[in-house]
């Protein structure tokens, strides 16, 4: 259970704002990727929580009439990465979100959480500040639109103010148009690790791709918030586009950041490898754009056409036909809420405590012990399950979130009479399995690769099943099995490694 004193959910923007000022010591809760894991370290004990993670109207990814690229702030990691606009005209959005934790805190934290955190080394907040992104708050007084370095007061501060939530990230067609760029995150691992320094670069060249237009350097964990580097930005405008030009630029950007020593890593360090990165994404963001390497560059072309994605609804998101509201006991003052969901195939209906995780639910109330117990801090993947067709960590998902969902736990993979799903057999033909504790939450995920009718590579599949943190057996006979039965279900011929 989480140590919360209350949970409000709210119906519509306007909901949450009332309920934001008829609870002022109440915060907002969106996926609660870092809400949830604060709560369980004791950050927030005893929060009261206003939930606007059923509001759909805030997901997606639009555009104005004016070109303005409009990201609603519900929007998951995932679904911006997939989104065909993101990936038109803005990509390095798409690839700077999409190395975000691993693929289930992909699917569950958003893109205003990842914002409104306030923290330096938020994976999308640099390549905001490289698109001159623009934060769209709706509160009591109405719809307020701000720059994004004017967003950021200080470390783990932005400007919100009381009764306000943020809306969307607004991109407009002129910080876009003719850019292109390249993120690169530094970090200790290649998945599940926070940046050690993150660095967003953005070009826009002349016509003959030979002199930089407009150059933006964006920086994450080199200063108490993201930040340009303004300095080398105005020292590269008008710059031909040369590798001496990247060489200077490079170094200039020393003017501009101030990275601190942390356990990560030294000051020295991070400022070195500022330099380095800088050199690095700017290289590649100018082969992007057409230049010095434009003959290897087919990709930069921007006439191919993209219809804007069709707003659909999100998997996860707590919306549903059978939504229900939350009751409180008059005598114990504790909050209830009827859960109704399809659980294994089977419609399923309890009454939850608004404290219970999803984890709680499916071990408490329906026996499905498949769901581990492991870190509750989204870490380990233990008590990944399928919601919607898509992974998410059960810990660090609300029970009274699974109300009109569909959700798919290993017992559903099981025939009448109990005989074992593909998957399960690859598992044990391949050795993949010592104590078992991490096995049922990689086969979830197995399962939302396979169903995907996808064929990946074997680093593919790695980067998929990166959520997952096995203690014994080891990652080779898992991606062995998964790898086998993948190409089992595909007919694929191909040899496996
Ligand atoms: C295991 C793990 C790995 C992670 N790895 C990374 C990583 O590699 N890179 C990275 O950048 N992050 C990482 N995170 C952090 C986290 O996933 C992101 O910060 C996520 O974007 C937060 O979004 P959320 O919707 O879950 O936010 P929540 O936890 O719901 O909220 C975060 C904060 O923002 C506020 N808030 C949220 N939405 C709004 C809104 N619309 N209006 C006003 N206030 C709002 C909340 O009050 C809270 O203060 C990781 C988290 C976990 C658990
Ligand atoms: S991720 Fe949920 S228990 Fe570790
Ligand atoms: S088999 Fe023991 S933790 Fe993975």
């Amino acid at each position: 259970m989480y140590d919360m004193k209350a949970l409000y959910e709210a119906k519509s923007v306007e909901d949450a704002i009332r309920l934001l000022q008829e609870h002022p010591e109440a915060q907002v809760i969106a996926g609660g990727s870092d809400v949830l894991v604060q709560m369980r370290e004791g950050k927030r004990a005893g929060v009261e929580l206003v939930s606007i993670y059923g509001l759909d109207e805030l997901r997606g990814v639009t555009m104005d009439e004016d070109g303005t690229i409009r990201i609603g702030s519900l929007t998951s990691f995932s679904h911006i990465t997939k989104d065909p606009l993101i990936q038109k005209h803005i990509g390095v959005l798409g690839e700077a979100v999409d190395m975000v934790g691993g693929p289930q805190i992909r699917n569950i934290g958003t893109i205003g959480g990842n914002t409104c955190n306030g923290v330096t080394s938020a994976d999308s907040a640099s390549t905001l500040f490289a698109w001159d992104a623009r934060i769209e708050l709706t509160g009591p007084e109405g719809v307020r639109v701000l720059p994004i370095r004017d967003f950021y007061i200080k470390a783990g501060k932005v400007d919100i103010r009381p009764g306000e939530i943020q809306t969307a990230i607004l991109i407009p067609r002129e910080s876009y148009e003719g850019y292109a760029g390249h993120y690169i995150k530094y970090a200790m691992r290649n998945a599940m690790d926070i940046a050690t320094l993150g660095c967003s670069v953005n070009v826009k060249l002349s016509d003959d791709k030979k002199t930089f237009t407009d150059i933006r350097i964006a920086y994450g964990v080199a200063g108490p918030v993201p930040m340009r580097a303004a300095h080398a930005e105005a020292a590269g405008r008008g710059l031909e586009v040369t590798e001496e030009s990247i060489e200077k630029l490079g170094d200039t950007v020393l003017e501009d950041v101030t990275p601190r020593d942390s356990w990560r890593a030294s000051k020295a360090f991070r400022e070195h490898i500022s330099k380095v990165l800088c050199k690095r994404a700017l290289r590649e963001a100018v082969r992007r754009a057409g230049g010095m390497t434009a003959e290897q560059n087919p990709a930069a072309s921007d006439s191919e056409t993209v219809e804007p994605a069709e707003k659909k609804e999100q998997p996860g998101a707590a919306s549903g036909a059978s939504r229900h509201t939350i009751m409180t006991d008059s005598e114990s003052g504790k909050q209830y809420k009827l859960v109704r969901c399809r659980i294994n195939g089977v419609e399923r209906e309890t009454m939850v405590d608004v404290r219970a995780s999803l984890t709680d639910m499916l071990r408490n109330d329906y026996s499905l012990t498949s769901v581990k117990k492991g870190c509750e801090v989204g870490e380990c993947g233990a008590c990944n399950v399928i919601i919607d067709g898509e992974c998410f960590n059960s810990c660090i998902y609300l029970a009274v979130w699974a109300d009109g969902k569909e959700i798919r736990t290993l017992e559903g993979l099981m025939g009448p009479d109990g005989e074992l799903s593909d998957i399960q057999q690859a598992f044990i033909d391949e050795a993949a399995v010592q104590c078992g504790f991490c096995t049922p939450g990689v086969i979830m995920s197995a399962v939302e690769i396979l169903e995907s009718g996808k064929e990946y590579t074997r680093d593919e599949l790695r980067n998929l099943l990166s959520g997952h943190l096995c203690r014994c057996t080891g990652y080779e006979n898992i991606l062995n099995a998964v790898e086998k039965t993948m190409k089992k279900r595909l007919g694929s011929t191909d040899k496996i490694n």
